[in-house]
């Protein structure tokens, strides 16, 4: 799901600004529901403000267990260095962000083996450097994600819904289009058999027209 919204959201972007496509960011939010013993990426995305403005940021993680009232730090990155800094989540977090580049906007992680002990609220911070050229101007972005971890995935009950919606409604449409095309049909037909009617009546009518014509010439001549 979020990937096709990603995808939609990048074409439209794309759509709008034709020549910046490339540079496009989109604030996607981060799914939130991890399968047990599975992968799973924390997205995190933020734009710059403006894009032309050069930058460098850093990215850093915090996490508050279900039981736990207080964030710990358990994750930064600061180009081409990532650190886990807490040992729930030794050697299962990897950068999944922007990469070869110091001016970072989408800051993911992503987690090896998710473990039920996993479950709680994620903050993601980003501290970030603008470069004005003569002046440099600071500036911080926060975002929580709260991680739900299943044994198996389970289907969100709108995806299941909007699936059946979009069959109800091709099938829908197909109905009402066979429809439309007999009703059409029917009245073209209708019209038709009016139109012969009525033009073999306006031929005959110019016919006997032309036949006076005709004499007339005739007798011109
Ligand atoms: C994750 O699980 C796989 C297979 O279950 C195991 O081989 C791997 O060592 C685990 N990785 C971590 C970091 O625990
Ligand atoms: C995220 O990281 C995982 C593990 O390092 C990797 O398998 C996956 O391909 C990465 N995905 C992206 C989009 O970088
Ligand atoms: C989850 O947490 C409990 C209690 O802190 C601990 O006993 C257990 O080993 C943890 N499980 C994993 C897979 O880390
Ligand atoms: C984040 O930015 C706000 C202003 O937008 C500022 O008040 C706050 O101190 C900044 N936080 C940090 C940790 O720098």
């Amino acid at each position: 799901m979020t990937a096709l919204r990603l995808l939609l959201a990048s074409a439209l972007a794309c759509a709008l600004h034709a020549p910046a496509c490339h540079a496009a960011c989109v604030e996607v939010d981060s799914d939130t529901e991890a399968v047990a013993g599975k992968g799973f990426k924390l997205g995190c995305i933020s734009c710059k403000m403006r894009l032309e403005v050069p930058a460098t940021a850093t990215v850093d993680w915090y996490f508050k267990a279900r039981d736990e009232s207080d964030f710990t730090q358990i994750y930064s990155y600061v180009y081409q260095n990532e650190m886990v800094t807490d040992d729930r989540f030794w050697a299962r977090l990897h950068w999944n962000g922007s990469k070869r580049t110091s001016d970072l906007q989408d800051g993911s992680i992503y987690i090896l083996n998710v473990t039920f002990n996993d479950t709680g609220v994620y903050r993601c911070y980003f501290d970030r450097t603008l470069n004005f050229g003569n002046y440099e101007y600071r500036a911080n972005a926060t975002k929580f994600i709260t991680l739900n971890v299943v044994a198996k995935a389970t289907r969100g009950t709108a995806s299941i819904l909007s699936e059946v919606m979009m069959y109800v409604s091709i099938i829908g449409l197909q109905v009402w289009l066979v429809v439309e095309m007999v009703y059409c049909y029917r009245k073209i037909s209708v019209a038709g058999e009016e139109a012969l009617r009525e033009s073999a009546a306006e031929y005959l009518a110019i016919a006997s027209e032309s036949k006076d014509n005709c004499a007339g010439v005739q007798v011109a001549e």
